[in-house]
Protein backbone atom coordinates (compact mmCIF):
# COMPACT_ATOMS: atom_id res chain seq x y z
CA UNK A 1 0.00 0.00 0.00
CA UNK A 2 1.53 3.45 -0.92
CA UNK A 3 1.31 5.58 1.73
CA UNK A 4 -0.43 9.17 1.26
CA UNK A 5 2.33 11.98 1.56
CA UNK A 6 0.78 14.74 3.89
CA UNK A 7 2.05 18.36 5.73
CA UNK A 8 0.04 19.31 9.18
CA UNK A 9 -0.69 23.23 8.95
CA UNK A 10 -1.27 23.42 12.56
CA UNK A 11 -2.23 25.85 15.65
CA UNK A 12 -2.18 23.18 18.88
CA UNK A 13 -4.05 23.41 20.28
CA UNK A 14 -6.10 20.03 22.02
CA UNK A 15 -8.04 18.94 18.99
CA UNK A 16 -5.36 19.98 16.90
CA UNK A 17 -2.97 17.82 19.11
CA UNK A 18 -5.56 14.82 18.47
CA UNK A 19 -5.45 15.22 15.03
CA UNK A 20 -1.96 15.23 15.20
CA UNK A 21 -1.94 11.48 17.22
CA UNK A 22 -4.27 10.12 14.91
CA UNK A 23 -2.18 10.49 11.74
CA UNK A 24 1.14 9.14 13.54
CA UNK A 25 -0.77 6.44 14.58
CA UNK A 26 -2.08 5.89 11.14
CA UNK A 27 0.30 3.80 8.38
CA UNK A 28 -1.47 4.79 5.08
CA UNK A 29 -0.16 8.15 5.86
CA UNK A 30 3.71 9.66 5.84
CA UNK A 31 3.61 12.57 7.75
CA UNK A 32 6.67 14.63 5.91
CA UNK A 33 6.50 17.48 8.53
CA UNK A 34 4.50 19.87 10.81
CA UNK A 35 4.51 23.12 9.94
CA UNK A 36 2.99 25.76 12.97
CA UNK A 37 1.25 28.72 12.77
CA UNK A 38 0.04 31.53 15.53
CA UNK A 39 -3.54 30.70 15.98
CA UNK A 40 -5.62 29.14 19.13
CA UNK A 41 -2.24 30.28 21.25
CA UNK A 42 0.71 32.19 19.75
CA UNK A 43 3.60 30.90 17.73
CA UNK A 44 5.98 30.25 20.49
CA UNK A 45 3.62 28.23 21.94
CA UNK A 46 2.22 26.01 18.69
CA UNK A 47 5.32 24.86 17.47
CA UNK A 48 6.06 24.48 21.47
CA UNK A 49 2.74 22.00 21.73
CA UNK A 50 3.90 20.64 18.18
CA UNK A 51 7.10 18.91 19.37
CA UNK A 52 5.37 18.31 22.86
CA UNK A 53 2.34 15.75 20.76
CA UNK A 54 5.64 14.29 18.50
CA UNK A 55 7.20 13.04 21.71
CA UNK A 56 3.99 11.64 23.09
CA UNK A 57 3.80 10.14 20.28
CA UNK A 58 7.10 8.53 20.05
CA UNK A 59 7.96 10.37 16.96
CA UNK A 60 10.54 12.70 18.68
CA UNK A 61 12.17 12.36 14.51
CA UNK A 62 9.32 14.09 12.81
CA UNK A 63 10.76 17.70 11.15
CA UNK A 64 8.54 20.39 12.77
CA UNK A 65 8.57 23.91 11.59
CA UNK A 66 7.28 27.56 13.26
CA UNK A 67 5.66 29.52 10.76
CA UNK A 68 4.28 32.81 10.36
CA UNK A 69 3.31 34.14 13.98
CA UNK A 70 0.95 36.81 12.82
CA UNK A 71 -1.87 37.18 9.82
CA UNK A 72 -1.15 38.50 6.35
CA UNK A 73 -2.63 41.96 7.42
CA UNK A 74 -4.35 41.95 10.72
CA UNK A 75 -3.56 41.42 14.30
CA UNK A 76 -3.60 38.03 15.85
CA UNK A 77 -6.68 37.06 17.71
CA UNK A 78 -6.07 33.59 19.80
CA UNK A 79 -8.17 31.21 21.77
CA UNK A 80 -6.86 31.36 25.36
CA UNK A 81 -10.85 31.34 26.87
CA UNK A 82 -11.35 27.39 24.59
CA UNK A 83 -7.68 26.06 24.89
CA UNK A 84 -6.41 27.72 28.08
CA UNK A 85 -3.30 29.68 28.49
CA UNK A 86 -0.65 26.76 27.02
CA UNK A 87 -3.07 25.93 24.18
CA UNK A 88 -2.44 22.07 25.49
CA UNK A 89 -4.04 23.15 29.04
CA UNK A 90 -5.78 19.43 30.92
CA UNK A 91 -2.44 16.93 30.78
CA UNK A 92 0.43 17.39 32.36
CA UNK A 93 2.80 16.82 29.92
CA UNK A 94 6.80 17.33 29.26
CA UNK A 95 8.26 20.21 27.78
CA UNK A 96 9.85 18.97 24.56
CA UNK A 97 13.59 17.77 23.74
CA UNK A 98 13.42 17.45 20.30
CA UNK A 99 14.63 20.42 18.51
CA UNK A 100 12.92 23.01 16.13
CA UNK A 101 13.73 22.99 12.64
CA UNK A 102 15.48 26.00 11.95
CA UNK A 103 14.21 26.66 8.22
CA UNK A 104 10.79 28.79 8.39
CA UNK A 105 7.70 26.39 7.70
CA UNK A 106 6.56 28.47 4.71
CA UNK A 107 10.53 27.64 2.71
CA UNK A 108 9.54 23.97 4.17
CA UNK A 109 6.48 23.63 2.23
CA UNK A 110 7.56 25.33 -0.84
CA UNK A 111 10.66 23.15 -0.88
CA UNK A 112 8.76 20.07 -0.30
CA UNK A 113 6.31 21.00 -2.85
CA UNK A 114 8.82 21.38 -5.48
CA UNK A 115 10.10 18.20 -4.83
CA UNK A 116 7.70 16.13 -4.97
CA UNK A 117 6.13 15.00 -7.93
CA UNK A 118 3.15 16.91 -9.11
CA UNK A 119 -0.20 15.89 -6.89
CA UNK A 120 1.79 13.55 -4.75
CA UNK A 121 1.49 16.07 -1.18
CA UNK A 122 -1.43 16.64 0.47
CA UNK A 123 -1.87 19.42 2.59
CA UNK A 124 -3.89 19.21 5.92
CA UNK A 125 -4.50 22.36 7.84
CA UNK A 126 -5.56 22.81 11.30
CA UNK A 127 -5.67 26.72 11.78
CA UNK A 128 -5.31 29.80 10.05
CA UNK A 129 -4.31 29.23 6.45
CA UNK A 130 -1.49 32.44 7.26
CA UNK A 131 1.33 29.54 5.90
CA UNK A 132 -0.33 28.14 3.17
CA UNK A 133 -1.03 32.02 1.62
CA UNK A 134 1.73 33.56 2.41
CA UNK A 135 3.78 30.28 0.57
CA UNK A 136 1.74 30.50 -2.21
CA UNK A 137 2.50 34.66 -2.83
CA UNK A 138 6.33 33.65 -2.21
CA UNK A 139 6.07 30.91 -4.90
CA UNK A 140 3.21 30.66 -7.12
CA UNK A 141 4.56 27.48 -9.04
CA UNK A 142 3.89 25.08 -5.96
CA UNK A 143 -0.09 25.86 -6.51
CA UNK A 144 -0.70 23.18 -9.25
CA UNK A 145 1.58 20.86 -7.17
CA UNK A 146 -0.42 20.37 -4.38
CA UNK A 147 -2.48 17.30 -4.75
CA UNK A 148 -4.84 18.40 -2.65
CA UNK A 149 -5.94 20.73 0.60
CA UNK A 150 -8.44 18.94 3.27
CA UNK A 151 -9.03 22.20 5.74
CA UNK A 152 -10.71 22.31 9.17
CA UNK A 153 -12.81 25.72 8.83
CA UNK A 154 -15.63 28.00 8.03
CA UNK A 155 -19.02 27.66 9.01
CA UNK A 156 -22.65 27.70 7.19
CA UNK A 157 -25.90 26.65 8.65
CA UNK A 158 -23.84 25.86 11.82
CA UNK A 159 -22.37 29.89 11.90
CA UNK A 160 -19.73 31.21 13.84
CA UNK A 161 -18.13 30.08 17.05
CA UNK A 162 -15.95 33.15 17.35
CA UNK A 163 -18.14 35.81 15.79
CA UNK A 164 -22.21 35.56 15.10
CA UNK A 165 -20.99 34.94 11.67
CA UNK A 166 -17.14 33.31 11.39
CA UNK A 167 -15.43 30.26 12.40
CA UNK A 168 -12.16 31.06 14.45
CA UNK A 169 -9.69 29.73 11.28
CA UNK A 170 -11.35 31.54 8.85
CA UNK A 171 -11.61 34.66 11.07
CA UNK A 172 -8.33 34.96 12.21
CA UNK A 173 -7.00 35.57 8.47
CA UNK A 174 -9.75 35.72 6.41
CA UNK A 175 -7.60 37.41 3.67
CA UNK A 176 -5.30 33.99 3.60
CA UNK A 177 -8.52 32.21 3.38
CA UNK A 178 -10.00 34.32 0.64
CA UNK A 179 -6.52 33.14 -1.04
CA UNK A 180 -6.75 29.56 -0.64
CA UNK A 181 -10.28 29.39 -1.92
CA UNK A 182 -9.29 30.91 -5.21
CA UNK A 183 -6.26 28.94 -5.57
CA UNK A 184 -7.97 26.58 -7.76
CA UNK A 185 -6.24 23.52 -5.87
CA UNK A 186 -8.82 20.44 -5.02
CA UNK A 187 -10.22 21.71 -1.60
CA UNK A 188 -12.62 19.78 1.00
CA UNK A 189 -13.21 21.86 3.64
CA UNK A 190 -14.15 20.33 7.40
CA UNK A 191 -16.47 23.52 8.75
CA UNK A 192 -18.50 23.62 11.83
CA UNK A 193 -21.40 22.38 10.45
CA UNK A 194 -19.79 18.69 10.34
CA UNK A 195 -17.22 19.33 13.25
CA UNK A 196 -20.20 20.01 15.73
CA UNK A 197 -21.10 16.60 15.09
CA UNK A 198 -17.98 14.66 16.46
CA UNK A 199 -18.67 14.95 20.15
CA UNK A 200 -16.69 13.82 22.75
CA UNK A 201 -19.49 12.43 25.07
CA UNK A 202 -18.54 10.69 28.34
CA UNK A 203 -18.95 7.75 27.13
CA UNK A 204 -16.28 8.34 24.14
CA UNK A 205 -13.97 10.19 26.49
CA UNK A 206 -14.04 7.01 29.02
CA UNK A 207 -12.82 4.94 25.89
CA UNK A 208 -10.19 6.90 25.49
CA UNK A 209 -9.10 6.83 29.15
CA UNK A 210 -9.75 3.27 29.29
CA UNK A 211 -6.88 2.56 26.79
CA UNK A 212 -4.20 3.14 29.51
CA UNK A 213 -1.59 4.58 27.14
CA UNK A 214 0.00 8.02 27.22
CA UNK A 215 -2.04 9.16 23.91
CA UNK A 216 -4.93 8.00 25.25
CA UNK A 217 -5.17 9.23 28.89
CA UNK A 218 -3.82 12.61 27.31
CA UNK A 219 -6.98 12.15 24.53
CA UNK A 220 -9.10 12.03 27.28
CA UNK A 221 -7.51 14.94 29.95
CA UNK A 222 -7.18 17.08 26.37
CA UNK A 223 -10.82 16.45 25.50
CA UNK A 224 -11.90 17.17 29.22
CA UNK A 225 -10.26 20.72 29.76
CA UNK A 226 -11.75 21.36 25.59
CA UNK A 227 -15.10 20.70 26.00
CA UNK A 228 -15.93 23.76 28.62
CA UNK A 229 -16.30 26.22 25.92
CA UNK A 230 -18.80 24.33 23.71
CA UNK A 231 -20.99 22.90 26.84
CA UNK A 232 -21.51 26.52 28.00
CA UNK A 233 -21.79 28.02 24.49
CA UNK A 234 -23.53 25.39 23.41
CA UNK A 235 -24.71 23.08 25.71
CA UNK A 236 -23.04 20.64 23.67
CA UNK A 237 -22.82 17.20 25.13
CA UNK A 238 -18.91 17.10 25.07
CA UNK A 239 -16.10 18.91 23.09
CA UNK A 240 -16.02 19.13 19.19
CA UNK A 241 -13.21 16.97 17.81
CA UNK A 242 -13.08 19.68 14.65
CA UNK A 243 -9.25 18.75 13.52
CA UNK A 244 -9.21 14.96 13.96
CA UNK A 245 -11.90 14.80 11.46
CA UNK A 246 -9.38 16.47 8.59
CA UNK A 247 -7.03 13.17 9.28
CA UNK A 248 -10.45 10.34 9.66
CA UNK A 249 -11.40 12.36 6.12
CA UNK A 250 -8.19 10.73 4.53
CA UNK A 251 -8.22 7.59 6.69
CA UNK A 252 -12.36 6.75 5.57
CA UNK A 253 -13.57 9.64 3.40
CA UNK A 254 -16.92 7.44 3.49
CA UNK A 255 -17.80 8.47 7.05
CA UNK A 256 -18.62 11.89 5.82
CA UNK A 257 -20.92 13.78 3.30
CA UNK A 258 -21.16 17.03 2.00
CA UNK A 259 -21.56 18.99 -1.69
CA UNK A 260 -19.15 20.46 -4.36
CA UNK A 261 -20.02 23.93 -3.77
CA UNK A 262 -19.00 27.36 -4.54
CA UNK A 263 -17.40 29.17 -1.37
CA UNK A 264 -16.43 32.97 -0.75
CA UNK A 265 -14.52 34.10 1.87
CA UNK A 266 -15.86 37.57 3.28
CA UNK A 267 -12.92 40.06 4.00
CA UNK A 268 -14.07 43.67 4.33
CA UNK A 269 -17.01 43.25 6.25
CA UNK A 270 -16.93 44.30 9.57
CA UNK A 271 -20.24 42.41 10.96
CA UNK A 272 -19.27 39.48 8.59
CA UNK A 273 -15.94 38.98 8.48
CA UNK A 274 -14.46 36.04 8.20
CA UNK A 275 -17.39 34.30 6.95
CA UNK A 276 -17.68 31.42 4.30
CA UNK A 277 -20.42 31.95 2.18
CA UNK A 278 -21.11 28.61 0.71
CA UNK A 279 -23.86 28.60 -2.24
CA UNK A 280 -25.24 24.88 -0.97
CA UNK A 281 -28.70 25.36 -2.89
CA UNK A 282 -26.48 26.51 -6.07
CA UNK A 283 -28.64 30.07 -6.44
CA UNK A 284 -25.48 31.55 -7.97
CA UNK A 285 -23.75 30.87 -11.11
CA UNK A 286 -20.42 30.91 -8.88
CA UNK A 287 -18.21 28.38 -10.21
CA UNK A 288 -17.93 25.36 -7.16
CA UNK A 289 -14.31 24.95 -5.53
CA UNK A 290 -15.49 23.77 -2.01
CA UNK A 291 -15.99 20.24 -0.91
CA UNK A 292 -17.80 21.58 2.08
CA UNK A 293 -18.75 18.84 4.38
CA UNK A 294 -22.42 19.08 6.07
CA UNK A 295 -22.39 15.51 7.83
CA UNK A 296 -20.43 12.25 9.71
CA UNK A 297 -20.68 8.84 10.96
CA UNK A 298 -19.74 9.74 14.67
CA UNK A 299 -19.69 6.11 15.72
CA UNK A 300 -17.51 5.22 13.01
CA UNK A 301 -15.12 8.35 13.12
CA UNK A 302 -14.41 7.59 16.93
CA UNK A 303 -14.25 4.10 16.72
CA UNK A 304 -11.62 4.53 14.12
CA UNK A 305 -9.99 7.39 16.33
CA UNK A 306 -9.90 5.39 19.26
CA UNK A 307 -8.42 2.33 17.70
CA UNK A 308 -5.92 4.11 15.98
CA UNK A 309 -4.78 5.69 19.72
CA UNK A 310 -4.62 2.15 20.69
CA UNK A 311 -1.55 1.90 18.45
CA UNK A 312 0.50 4.92 20.26
CA UNK A 313 2.33 4.23 23.18
O1 LIG B 1 -12.93 26.73 15.06
C1 LIG B 1 -12.22 25.57 15.42
C2 LIG B 1 -10.82 25.64 14.95
O2 LIG B 1 -10.15 26.75 15.55
C3 LIG B 1 -9.98 24.41 15.34
O3 LIG B 1 -8.98 24.19 14.39
C4 LIG B 1 -9.36 24.82 16.64
O4 LIG B 1 -8.14 24.13 16.92
C5 LIG B 1 -9.08 26.27 16.37
O5 LIG B 1 -7.85 26.35 15.64
CA1 LIG C 1 -6.63 24.11 15.11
Amino acid sequence: MEKQKIIIDTDPGQDDAVAILLALASPELEVLGLTTVAGNVPLNLTQKNARIICELAGRADLPVFAGCDQPLRRNLVTAEHVHGRTGLDGPSLPDPTMPLDPRHAVAFLIETLRAAPPGQVTLCTLGPLTNLATAFGEAPDIIPRIGQIIAMGGAYFEVGNITPAAEFNIYVDPEAADIVVRSGVPLTFMPLDVTHKALVTAPRNAAFRALGNGAGVATAEMTDFFERFDRAKYGSDGAPLHDPTVIAYLLKPELFSGRHVNVAVETRSDLTLGMTVADWWGVTNRAPNVTFMGDLDADGFFALLTERLARLP
